[in-house]
This record gives C-alpha cells, sequence and structure tokens, in this order.
C-alpha cells in the first residue's frame, strides 16, 4: 500500500463547515475598513529576502529564526512573507503611490508564514488582517486606526480584549533609553532567563516581553521608556490618549510594550484577550507607527502606521461563543421513486436559480434513506417529489423543527419558503 502523505506540521487546512465562521471575519473586516476608506491591496506571498532583513530587523527573531527563506533556480534569496507590512510598503514604493495621493489607505489579508514552536493559537501558516495608513503623521491618525480595530472587534462581538499602548520614542530619545536599559539588564544579567541573557547582546528591547517570570520581575522594576521621550515623542503620545478619550477608546499605558519588530517609531499597541482558549497566544492583534521604514527602503520619508489581527486567534475566540456560522440548507428534495429522480433534479437546480439554498442527494436512493439525510442536513423543510406530486403540481413542505405540512404549488416553492417565518434549526443528527 501506498504510504499517506500528511500536511506540513503547523499548516493547517480548513474544510467546509469550518470555513464559515473564517468567511464571517473576512467579510466583517472588509465591510468594516471600506467604511473607514481603506482600500484593499494583495501582494505575493514571496519576496525578496533583503526586503524583511532591511525593515523587520535582522536581529528580530521573525527574520533571525522564523523566515522560511530559499533560492529560487535564478540563485536569489526569496523568503515566504512573514508579515504584511514589508510587502504593503515595498508595493508602495514600487509603485510611486505618494505621487499620486497624499494619503493612502490600504488593507490585506491572506496567509504569513514564520517557523515558530507551535501551540494553540501560534501556527507556521497563519492568516494575518492588517491596515496600513501612509502619510499622516499626526496622532489622529494612530487614533483613528485603532478605532478601526476596536469596530471590527465590536461587530464579531469580540468584547473581551484590551488595547495596551505604549511609546517606543525615535532616533531622537530610544539611543538614551537604549543605553540606561542595558546598563541595567547587564547589572541583573545572572538573574534573567538564558534567552534573554542572548537578547542582552542581540536586542534587548525583547527582555521586556519575555513570558519567564524572573525576567518579569527585573524588566518591571527597569527604566521606563516613557520617561525617557523627548518632547515631541512625548506630545505625540499625550495627544493620541486625548484622542482616544474623544472616540471613548478605554485603553491601558503599558510602559513595557514593545513589539517583536524593529521597524517602530514612537506609537506600538496591542489588543490582548483575556480568554484562555488562547493560552499564552493572547495577542489577538498588534501595530504601530513606522516612520522611517519608507526611507530605509529607498522609497519617499512616507510616515505610516498598522496594526495587523491574527486571524486563527480571532476563530479560536468566535468559535469559544459557541455561535453558528454556516448556513443551513433552505429545503431539502427528496425522490419518492427513481421515475422522478430527473423532475427533482430539475426542480432543485430551478430553485437554487431563485435563490433557495437546495439540498439534493445526486445518489437518490431509498425515500427513508433520503429523509435521514435531510434530517442531518439541518434544512428547514423537505420536499418529497413522486408521481402525484409531479402530476398534480402540488406538494407538501415539511417542517424539519416540527409541525403541519405545508401544502405549496411545485411553481411556488420559493416565495411560500420565503414567506415562512425562521424557526430554530432542527438540531442535526450525528
Ligand atoms: P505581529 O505582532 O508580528 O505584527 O503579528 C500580528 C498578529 O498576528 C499577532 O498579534 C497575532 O495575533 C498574529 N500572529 C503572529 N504570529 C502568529 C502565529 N505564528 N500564529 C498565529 N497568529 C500569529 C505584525 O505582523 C506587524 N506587521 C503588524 C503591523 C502592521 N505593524 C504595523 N503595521
Amino acid at each position: 500500500m501506498s504510504q499517506k502523505i500528511n500536511g506540513v506540521k503547523g499548516m493547517n487546512d480548513l474544510l467546509p463547515g469550518e470555513i464559515e465562521v473564517w468567511q464571517f471575519v473576512e467579510s466583517t473586516a472588509r465591510t468594516l475598513f471600506g467604511r473607514f476608506g481603506y482600500g484593499e491591496v494583495r501582494t505575493p506571498m514571496v519576496e525578496d529576502t533583503a526586503l524583511f532583513v532591511r525593515s523587520v530587523g535582522e536581529e528580530t527573531d521573525i527574520v533571525g529564526k522564523e523566515m522560511y527563506t530559499f533560492e529560487d533556480k535564478g540563485g536569489r534569496s526569496l523568503s515566504l512573507r512573514p508579515e504584511g507590512t514589508a510587502p504593503a510598503a515595498r508595493a508602495y514604493i514600487e509603485h510611486s503611490v505618494s505621487n499620486q495621493e497624499p494619503v493612502s489607505r490600504w488593507f490585506y489579508m491572506g496567509p504569513m508564514f514564520r517557523y515558530e514552536r507551535m501551540k494553540t493559537g501560534r501556527y507556521r501558516q497563519f492568516y494575518q488582517i492588517g491596515a496600513e495608513a501612509y502619510g499622516a503623521r499626526e496622532p489622529a491618525q494612530d487614533a483613528e486606526l485603532m478605532d478601526v480595530v476596536v469596530q471590527f472587534l465590536e461587530a464579531l462581538g469580540l468584547t473581551d480584549v484590551t488595547l495596551n499602548i505604549n511609546s517606543l520614542g525615535d532616533d531622537n530619545c530610544r539611543p538614551a533609553y537604549h543605553a540606561k536599559l542595558v546598563e541595567y539588564l547587564n547589572a541583573h544579567r545572572e538573574e534573567l532567563c538564558a534567552d534573554c541573557q542572548q537578547r542582552l547582546e542581540r536586542n534587548p528591547l525583547r527582555v521586556l516581553d519575555c513570558k519567564n517570570e524572573k525576567c518579569q520581575a527585573v524588566a518591571a522594576a527597569g527604566p521606563n521608556v516613557l520617561e525617557f521621550l523627548c518632547e515631541p515623542c512625548r506630545a505625540h503620545f499625550t495627544d493620541l490618549q486625548r484622542k482616544l478619550g474623544v472616540l471613548g477608546i478605554k485603553y491601558v499605558v503599558n510602559h513595557r510594550l514593545v513589539r517583536g519588530l524593529d521597524y517602530y517609531t514612537r506609537t506600538v499597541f496591542e489588543f490582548i484577550a483575556s480568554h484562555p482558549a488562547l493560552g499564552t497566544a493572547s495577542t489577538v492583534g498588534g501595530g504601530g507607527r513606522y516612520d522611517k521604514m519608507m526611507k530605509g527602503l529607498g522609497g519617499p520619508d512616507v510616515p505610516a502606521v498598522g496594526f495587523a489581527m491574527g486571524l486563527d486567534r480571532l476563530v479560536l475566540l468566535l468559535k469559544e461563543g459557541g455561535k453558528t456560522f454556516t448556513q443551513r440548507p433552505d429545503l431539502f428534495i427528496a425522490v419518492a421513486d427513481e421515475g422522478s429522480q430527473d423532475a427533482g433534479l430539475a426542480l432543485a437546480s430551478r430553485l437554487r436559480r431563485e435563490g433557495l439554498k437546495v439540498d439534493f442527494d445526486t445518489r437518490g436512493g431509498s425515500l427513508k434513506s433520503q429523509m435521514k439525510r435531510a434530517d442531518k442536513s439541518g434544512a428547514r423543510f423537505t420536499l418529497v417529489l413522486g408521481e402525484q406530486e409531479r402530476q398534480s403540481g402540488q406538494a407538501k413542505l415539511k417542517p424539519m423543527a416540527g409541525g403541519e405540512p405545508i401544502p405549496v404549488a411545485l411553481d411556488s416553492v420559493a416565495a411560500t419558503v420565503r414567506a415562512q417565518p425562521e424557526a430554530p434549526a432542527a438540531a442535526p443528527a450525528s
């Protein structure tokens, strides 16, 4: 026997029955981003490796350890995108978008790839929904972007999520903070976990969000980045908070929020859910301002701010909510005899054209077995089509949740089904 081939570890299949909740999140995002004037952008799954090295940063875990990098047949180093911000910026620069309009608002959704240690809510192919606003330096843009996320989460019905904000300063004030942090962490080196002792050399900011309790205690007592902000950065952060107040958005200031990507300047933020279903993967989304990235990638001096949400994690939370997202059929058509099979096929086709969701078993079989399938399908009504119905042009709609059959003319099935008030779904047989 041939050996079975499995999917790649950390990369999941999404099958019908499960995909509906994903489609709900995606369509909610499209509607909402549209309201805020964000247009969709689709970039390739693969980019020049240098794009991520120069934006996300060589010393980050994402670029240093987690990228799927390979050489193509032409000897170029390419990487599966680990995130969407750098590819969108690359496209923005490549298409000279800043010459065409001063402010651009884009969103994207799709798979990202990181070779991470897997657990609940952390995968190697995962999905992000993100948005980027280019061209506005003002705190109002940061606030508007957070408002998009807040309204998106509201529309999904996810309310148990906390917005954390921080400012990482800019090239003017961050070096002093950085130096102080390194000095402090070096003095507490022995108390840090092995990973953090390495981080201290390569990317000391990352020590601040280590999950190890001892490291957290060291970080908590360390220098506070907000006390190092220069005047313009402080004013930006203060005004942002005022604007969040204007919008009625609740937040907490968390001076240890640093994020795992190197491109941020000033504002950073994360949306953290408190549901146990996510375990330690509780950050459902995050983002921040990256005013230097465009120039660093050889583009114009255009400021930007953006975020990305983890679709897999939003789906985990929604599934916990117990809501169903699958749309049940309006009608199951069963045929009473083999001679009615063609008429059943044609009736199903016509009713679908008329807009009904119709289930019909193309295998035929006994009426009893078809009725079992009708039960399992969760359809609202079943219509049995036999010789008598075909001759008289009259049939009955059997409500699957119970109740009296409803007489119906075969040429007005769609209208009759639509006229019936929605009853609770018949529990599908398992
Ligand atoms: P990030 O924090 O690396 O930011 O990812 C954003 C979100 O993607 C996370 O909060 C999480 O929900 C989800 N995520 C990340 N890694 C995984 C994984 N392995 N499995 C499942 N979900 C995951 C960015 O990617 C930035 N590009 C965000 C941004 C946009 N900043 C500015 N603009």
